[in-house]
């Protein structure tokens, strides 16, 4: 058997991004040791691609933000699928959270009168993103890791789970091996809390960076919990669509909170041509009354611009399928017209804006303060993921625990931009508390040597593998190498289960990926296991295809379209779709099961909110 060092921890975090830092400092907080897991580097993580702002009803500029308001928001967003309770705690508790991470350092910017700011973003009624220029996500992390460090936490760095070990029903902690060196470290632990993030990198085109392989959705459901709402992919309309090597890159929605509108080929701004009924009374009529609204006038209605992502995105992709999209298949994102409005329009744009405008400036030579961005929809967030109990985040497996995109509920079919970070803060503290009251109130779980023997053969395989797919020499670069394996799912996950789906592409979508999972499960690399990126790359196909399955299943099973779910061949919302969440779990014989649950009934204290909203 190939050897092993150990670390016990009362809990173990996996993921160090923004929801695992506020789950291990409030672990920490309670006095558990924690250790901290992170695939990469501690500090680079997707949450510093949400940069436009994070999401709390503090009413610092415009006083009739409240919670309530957040909440109805939040549902009318997620098209009613979102777990209630989940929706409620968070609008309530993001004040508190976003309030605490400045008093811990967050530098956030300043209204006149020197309180935080916020600014527009899509499906929020009023300006409600605090925000750091265009940087909020990497301020939130830098504070987060400042603050985390100094709780006394053992960080783990460039450490990949492969498994969750368990003790009988409940997990017992984790077998990782290091990126340097291939060493297998088993993590002993009390309670597990899982904060992985997303599955991006299943698509071609994404704003994830290589970490973001679904990670932790694998190691959940093979560990025997729930997943939910995989049908729900988040495109983000604005990512960099030129030059090639950039595109994905993300654009932020604060472009268009800071005044930025979309036009076609044409000139047109199409975003006036379908606005959802839902959205009607508050979408603006012309854009005179949508720039009134930007720069303060709150009896105006919203530009167009800032309509939920979702249905930005149809609209942009719609655009390009009729012929009227930019020159590299996209369309216009121009923030410089604002210059018609706003005195020294380029230094309040690249006051607002500073990284959109260094991005723009070195990677497409561009200079948004003068010029027309192209921009197209990016692979962004997923909404589904871990099924998690609202108040404590402990997922169907006890002991392992959930926070931030690798957990579902709170987002439904589709997401607010800003809740994301907000969301990981709130729940994000609240695993971390729940996990360490868990481990303590409990003794230590054991874990047998045959559990730790069967992860190290099956971490070790392709690398002693000789006959699979990739197995010649050179194999990791050849045909059927781990990286032409992970190409052809993007390829195939991009087209066929992207953003606009129907029956066919998705069966086509569904065989395709369990074609491709048989070959990964035979794929060899070669060289050793010191610092090995095709083995890696081996052992990150077992999640994709899992994540990849799993949407693609849920996309089959949901015949309507809602939220970022939409199919051309049921292009309407069906009301007893929107009574039920898709789940998914592993059956007995490891064969993927799907089932759909009815939504529990809202309290009539929360109904009445939502009627009163509108
Ligand atoms: O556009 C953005 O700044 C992204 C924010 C988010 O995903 O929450």
């Amino acid at each position: 058997m190939a050897g092993h060092q150990e670390r016990e921890h009362d809990v173990l975090v996996i993921g160090a991004g923004g929801a695992g830092l506020r789950a291990a400092i409030e672990a920490a907080a309670a006095g558990a040791s924690v250790g901290l897991v992170c695939k990469s580097l501690l500090g680079k993580a997707h949450t510093v691609m949400a940069e436009g702002g994070v999401a709390a009803a503090l009413g610092n500029v415009d006083e009739r933000d409240n919670w309530r308001v957040h909440f109805a928001d939040t549902m009318r967003g997620g098209q009613y699928l979102n777990n209630w309770r989940m929706a409620e705690v968070h609008a309530k508790e993001a004040p508190d959270r976003v309030r605490e991470l400045e008093a811990w350092g967050a530098l956030m910017d300043r209204t006149p009168d020197g309180k935080m700011n916020q600014r527009n973003f899509g499906g929020h009624a009023y300006p409600r993103l605090a925000h750091v220029g265009d940087r909020t996500g990497l301020e939130m992390l830098r504070t987060l890791q400042d603050h985390g460090v100094h709780q006394g936490m053992d960080v783990y760095m460039e450490y990949t789970v492969t498994a969750l070990l368990m003790d009988g029903e409940r997990v017992a902690g984790a077998f990782a091996y290091d990126r340097e060196r291939g060493r297998f470290t088993v993590f002993k632990a009390g309670a597990v809390i899982m904060a992985t993030g997303g599955i991006g990198r299943a698509f071609k085109i994404t704003s994830n960076s290589w970490e973001y392989t679904g990670d932790g959705h694998s190691l959940a459901y093979d560990a025997g919990a729930d997943l939910m709402d995989m049908e729900f992919i988040q495109f983000h309309p604005t990512g960099m669509v030129w030059p090639p090597s950039v595109r994905g890159i993300l654009v932020t929605e604060g472009v268009r909170g800071e005044g930025g509108i979309l036009t076609n080929s044409e000139g047109h701004r199409f975003m006036f041509d379908d606005i959802p009924e839902m959205y009607k009374d508050q979408t603006a009529d012309t854009p005179e009354e949508g720039w009134r609204y930007i720069i303060g006038d709150r009896d105006a209605r919203r530009p167009p611009e800032l309509l939920t992502r979702d249905h930005v995105a149809r609209m942009i992709v719609r655009e390009v399928k009729e012929g009227r999209g930019s020159p590299h298949g996209g369309v216009f994102l121009d923030i410089s017209w604002i210059k018609e409005h706003i005195k020294n329009a380029p230094e309040h744009i690249k006051k607002k804006l500073p990284s959109m405008y260094h991005q723009f400036k070195e990677l497409a030579e561009l200079d948004i303060t003068e010029q027309r961005m192209e921009v197209g929809p990016t692979t962004h967030y997923v909404m589904g993921g871990i099924r998690v109990d609202a108040d404590t985040q402990m997922s169907t497996v006890p002991g392992l625990f959930a926070a931030g995109e690798c957990a579902a509920g709170l987002h439904g079919a589709n997401r607010l931009g800003g809740n994301s970070l907000s969301d990981l803060l709130v729940f994000g503290k609240r695993a971390g508390e729940y996990a360490a009251n868990f481990a303590a109130e409990r003794s230590a779980p054991t874990i047998d040597a045959g559990q730790i023997e069967a992860m190290s053969r099956e971490a070790l395989a392709p690398l002693e593998r000789q006959d699979g797919p990739g197995a010649s020499p050179g194999a990791s670069a050849g045909a059927d190498g781990p990286y032409q394996i992970q190409f052809a799912l993007q390829e195939l996950m991009q087209d066929k289960a992207g953003i606009i789906r129907d029956e066919e592409g998705l069966s086509e979508a569904l065989e395709g990926v369990l074609a491709l999972k048989a070959k990964g499960e035979r794929v060899s690399v070669n060289g050793s296991r010191e610092f090995n990126p095709g083995w890696h790359t081996a052992l990150d196909l077992k999640c994709l295809f899992m994540v990849a399955e799993a949407s693609v299943r849920a996309a089959a099973m949901r015949k309507e379209s809602r939220g970022a779910h939409s199919r051309v061949d049921y292009p309407d919302k069906d009301p007893e779709l929107g009574k039920v969440i898709t789940i998914l779990s592993k059956g007995p014989d490891g064969e993927m099961q799907s089932r759909r649950e009815p939504i529990p009934e809202m309290r009539d204290d929360l109904k009445r909110i939502i009627e009163e909203q509108g």
